[in-house]
């Protein structure tokens, strides 16, 4: 899977992971939008998967061979904004739809699929080639962007996970119960951790970020300021 090519030595490459709700994207956003490079969310696209499957009457976690049919004909696209990315699912934008906590369920489910992996993983690399690049998800530092000059694990409590994710689905008028909330975060912890293919762990050369009690500036703060560490030595 390591690959070292003279286009990883030229870009700058930041890689986030952590579990549900650490606030990855809410952070990786921001500071690219500071930094003024390309953010990717890798979430998106296996949420997009995750969406696909609800659609198409699957059970993610059961009928892995009707996925793997399936996955042919699900073409995942995704666009930049300023600082954001709209994720497309066979030229729809799903950019909304995805965010439902059933959803999420699914695309924890889907990501334990090898193929679904391999697919998703070309795909992420491509989009990091020959650009600078903050990439958030659960394997970046290990699997998809080895070589990438930072890695930050960015972790919280999983109470304080929950009641962040239960604000905001409910300031986005998602009408949500905080203990199911909190249930399907600790669900897809262990899905995400324990699964075979490119589990949910600190890369061993990463920086851990634990942001329990930190607000959401405190917690930019800080690792904007790891950032620029990093990039002044890099
Ligand atoms: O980051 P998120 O919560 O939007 O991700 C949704 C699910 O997708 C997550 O529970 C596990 C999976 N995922 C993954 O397996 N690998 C990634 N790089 C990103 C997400």
């Amino acid at each position: 899977m390591e690959r070292n090519t003279s286009e990883d030595m030229a870009t700058f490459k930041i890689a986030i992971d952590g579990p549900a709700g650490a606030g990855k994207s809410t952070i990786a956003k921001l500071a690219a939008r500071e930094l003024g490079i390309v953010y990717v969310d890798t979430g998106a696209m296996y949420r997009a998967i995750g969406l696909a499957t609800i659609r198409a009457g699957i059970n993610p976690n059961k009928d892995i061979a009707e996925v793997e049919e399936l996955l042919p004909q699900m073409n995942i696209e995704i666009a930049h904004s300023e600082g954001g990315q709209s994720v497309f699912l066979n030229g729809e934008d799903v950019s909304v739809e995805i965010r439902l906590p059933e959803v999420s369920v699914a695309a924890s489910d889907v990501s334990k699929i090898p193929v679904v992996r391999t697919k998703l993983l070309e795909l992420q690399r491509n989009l990091a080639e020959k650009t600078d690049v903050i990439m958030d998800g659960r394997d970046i530092g290990t699997v998809v962007l080895p070589n990438a000059q930072l890695k930050i694990f960015l972790t919280a409590s999983v109470e304080e996970r929950a009641m962040r994710r239960y604000r905001e689905l409910m300031e986005k008028g998602v009408e949500c119960d905080f203990d199911l909330v909190k249930s399907d975060m600790e669900y897809r912890d262990k899905n995400d951790s324990e699964r075979e293919i490119a589990p949910l762990k600190p890369a061993v050369d990463s920086v851990i970020v634990d942001t329990t009690g930190k607000n959401l500036d405190e917690s930019v703060e800080l690792i904007m300021q790891i950032i620029n560490e990093a990039r002044n030595i890099g």
